[in-house]
């Protein structure tokens, strides 16, 4: 267990924004975490894991502690599948390489999402139509009122679009340590969502793999959305927003260009960049921070924007989009 004091987490954040922790303690095996909670029977004022989907508001006094529990280990096959158990602290990129580099293939949709695999459960990561879900085996979570390690399968998990029961139910009562996915033998590929078909097509190949597949979502995202170690951001800061399908109807007549899917019966999920950018604030920038100009979802902080200030940001938006189009965007990042 390493422990600092008065801690910069800056590196620890994606969004780059300053904020101190009073202590912080790096945590780099499971067994570390019952020592943890043994001597701080309290849920840490923050969790850590890589620190891509919060927006940091203020110092955080008290302790933080931060996920680092690394592996990712084939446990079982059997004809069809590989099952890989992986370690909450492993940066989720690097073991969809792994994954692509090994033959395993599911997970080549979700190229460089930022962020660690411990993370990813929490607000079942999707993008380019694959969501963590559709791979998800099972995963290990410390509880901390039983003091116990316990077994969550996916239907335990309540996955939703960005939702699971650790963001609901067990939110600060578990701690999620390692993530076993069922990734398969014989690839599947999904390239319907429009912009992966034109981009393999473009890249010209001989042959369709799961190489390319994540090639060209990385691609995409490197043409859409900015690098985090380049411009501080959190991905989407807002979910898509889901409303009922007769008042999506009612917003195309007046803009018949509006971008929505069906999401259920009776409702449709609407793309909140396209509100964002109709309302204009697309490539805004307020000084040191702003509204990402390729993607309007993504707030970002150019060096040196506090948290309040993109806090600010994102409250003028909420209330732009309820009185232009009456629809109440969530934020998807956490706010700390
Ligand atoms: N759009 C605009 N203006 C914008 C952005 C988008 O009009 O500034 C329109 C696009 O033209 C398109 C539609 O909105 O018709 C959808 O855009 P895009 O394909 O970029 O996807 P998204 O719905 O905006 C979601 C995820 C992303 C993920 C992409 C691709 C959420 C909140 N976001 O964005 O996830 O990469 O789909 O699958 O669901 C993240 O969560 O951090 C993230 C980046």
């Amino acid at each position: 267990m390493q422990i600092e004091l008065n801690k910069d987490l800056r590196p620890y954040n994606t969004f780059g924004l300053i904020s101190f922790a009073e202590r912080l303690i790096h945590l780099k095996h499971p067994a570390e975490l019952v020592e943890f909670f043994n001597d701080h029977p309290q849920y840490p004022t923050l969790v850590l894991g890589g620190g891509s989907n919060m927006l940091l508001t203020r110092d955080l006094p008290g302790t933080t502690v931060r996920i680092e529990f690394p592996g990712v280990d084939l446990v079982h096959e059997d004809k069809e599948y590989f099952y890989v158990k992986v370690g909450a602290g492993v940066v989720w990129h690097e073991f969809v390489l792994t994954a692509i580099s090994n033959g395993w293939a599911g997970v080549e949709n979700l190229s460089l999402i930022p962020g660690s695999v411990g993370a990813a459960p929490m607000q079942n990561i999707g993008a380019y139509g694959v969501e963590i879900r559709e791979v998800f085996h099972s995963l290990d979570a410390y509880i901390i009122g039983d003091k116990t390690f316990e077994t969550f399968s996916k239907n335990d998990c309540q996955f939703g679009y960005r939702e699971s029961v650790f963001k609901r139910a067990l939110k600060e009562k578990a701690i999620i340590s390692s993530v076993t996915f069922k990734l398969s033998k014989t690839p599947s590929f999904n390239t319907t969502y429009g912009a992966i078909d034109a981009e393999l097509e473009r890249m010209n190949l001989s042959k369709l793999s799961i190489k390319a597949v994540s090639d060209a979502v990385i691609a995409i995202r490197q043409s859409k959305l900015p690098d985090p170690k380049k411009i501080g951001n959190s991905g989407s800061f807002f979910k898509n927003p889901v409303i009922e399908t007769s008042h999506f109807n009612s917003l195309k007549e007046s803009f018949p260009e509006i971008v929505g899917y069906p999401a259920g019966e009776g409702l449709t999920k609407v793309a909140a960049g396209w509100l964002i950018e109709k309302a204009g604030f697309k490539g805004k920038r307020l000084g040191n921070y702003g509204v990402h100009d390729r993607q309007a979802l993504v707030l970002v902080n150019y060096g040196g924007a506090t948290g309040a200030e993109v806090f600010a940001l994102s409250e003028e938006i909420i209330q732009t989009i309820k009185a232009q189009f009456d629809i109440k965007l969530e934020r998807e990042v956490n706010i700390i």
